[in-house]
């Protein structure tokens, strides 16, 4: 096994783990996320879903927002987990928070057989619109 291969798949047991946390009292539907700083940290997160549905927080804007509060804004990876069903990829919303921090990112996701899948969240999310717009580096 790969040192990368090893990595993903520690990503993807913290981001399980994760889920198990996920508070989703309304669709049940439970998932977790696990992000990897540039310095080898891991930081996890799980939806957390309220009343007024809008409100809701994804596990992957969850695992960024512990990242960014501990001062962490470069990423090399996210490996994501669901309880139902392998092989979710994030929603749009949290492609394009996940783009703020740079759209080389990987994206893991397991798969049926065990095994996982990657995108880069380039491929994930292309002609996005970038943080560059507004902040007038182009
Ligand atoms: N959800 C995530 O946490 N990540 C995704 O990428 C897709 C959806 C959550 C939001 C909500 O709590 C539940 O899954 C059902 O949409």
């Amino acid at each position: 096994m790969t040192q990368q291969t090893q990595i993903y798949k520690r990503l993807i047991e913290t981001a399980r783990g994760a889920f198990q946390r996920s508070y989703s009292p309304y669709s049940k539907y439970r998932v977790g996320a696990a992000l990897l700083t540039a310095d080898g940290r891991i930081f996890a997160g799980c939806n957390i879903e309220i009343v007024s549905y809008e409100g809701s927080i994804c596990a992957e804007r969850a695992a960024l927002a512990n990242a960014i509060s501990e001062g962490c804004r470069q990423f090399e990876a996210i490996a994501v987990v669901c309880e139902q069903t392998p092989e979710i990829w994030p929603c749009g919303v949290c492609r394009q928070h996940l783009a703020e921090f740079g759209i080389d990112l990987t994206v893991v996701v397991p798969t049926a057989s065990g095994e996982f899948k990657t995108l880069t969240l380039q491929e994930l999310l292309p002609h996005f619109f970038p943080p560059k717009e507004l902040l007038g580096a182009k």
